[in-house]
């Protein structure tokens, strides 16, 4: 009998380590958003002279709000705040994005001119935006482009890293080096891309 019950203790601890182990990775997975079925993208940062050049190709000014859809790490937000003077709002699903994102703001001293929102993209109303900043994957497209065309303001311009929308025609394309690569960055003017 007690052979019995020491053989019972045994397993159980025996078989709370790899659930442990499991539900650790669980927790994990689920931080990184590999598995949120919200995320048309994963986080991957814009190169420094992507973001700069994002903003400068976009003409943006201390009259814009730039609202930067998938925000990642905020650095486009900081950099729309701290070097153009913009209003800058970033959505993002991921929380440990997120809380990078206040530090980052926080650091750089721009609270009044940047935030950033726990916040699915598709449910961001924005119509407020007068300039939007996009770097998601290609097919990314096929979701947000019915919401662009619904939400966005004549003249809004949007200006995407890597990928084109398909369909429209860009105001503008430029190649650049980023990240030691040839990559494209796009240029829409809302209601002239036809
Ligand atoms: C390629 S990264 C771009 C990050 C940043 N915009 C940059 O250029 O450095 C795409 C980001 O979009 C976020 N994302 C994916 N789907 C999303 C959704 N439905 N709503 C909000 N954010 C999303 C991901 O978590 C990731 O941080």
């Amino acid at each position: 009998m007690r052979g019995n019950l020491m053989f019972a203790r045994r397993f159980i601890r025996a078989a709370a380590v790899p659930a442990m182990v499991l539900a650790q990775g669980l927790a994990a997975l689920a931080q990184s958003n590999l598995v949120d079925p919200r995320s048309i993208a994963p986080f991957v940062p814009a190169p420094w002279e992507a973001v700069d050049r994002m903003l400068e190709i976009a003409a943006v000014t201390e009259d814009d709000l730039v609202y930067d859809l998938g925000s990642g790490d905020g650095r486009i937000l900081v950099r729309a705040a701290k070097n153009f003077g913009a209003r800058a709002v970033g959505f993002e699903i991921n929380r440990e994005l997120v809380r990078e994102t206040e530090s980052a703001i926080q650091a750089a001293g721009v609270e009044s001119l940047a935030e950033i929102y726990e916040k699915n993209i598709f449910d961001a109303d924005l119509s407020p935006a007068t300039v939007i900043t996009v770097y998601l994957l290609g097919s990314s497209y096929m979701q947000l482009k019915p919401k662009i065309e619904l939400e966005l303001r004549p003249g809004t311009r949007l200006v995407s890293y890597c990928s084109g929308i398909p369909g429209w025609k860009a105001a503008r394309t430029e190649t650049i080096l980023a990240g030691g690569k040839e990559q494209k960055i796009y240029l829409y003017v809302l209601g002239r891309h036809y």
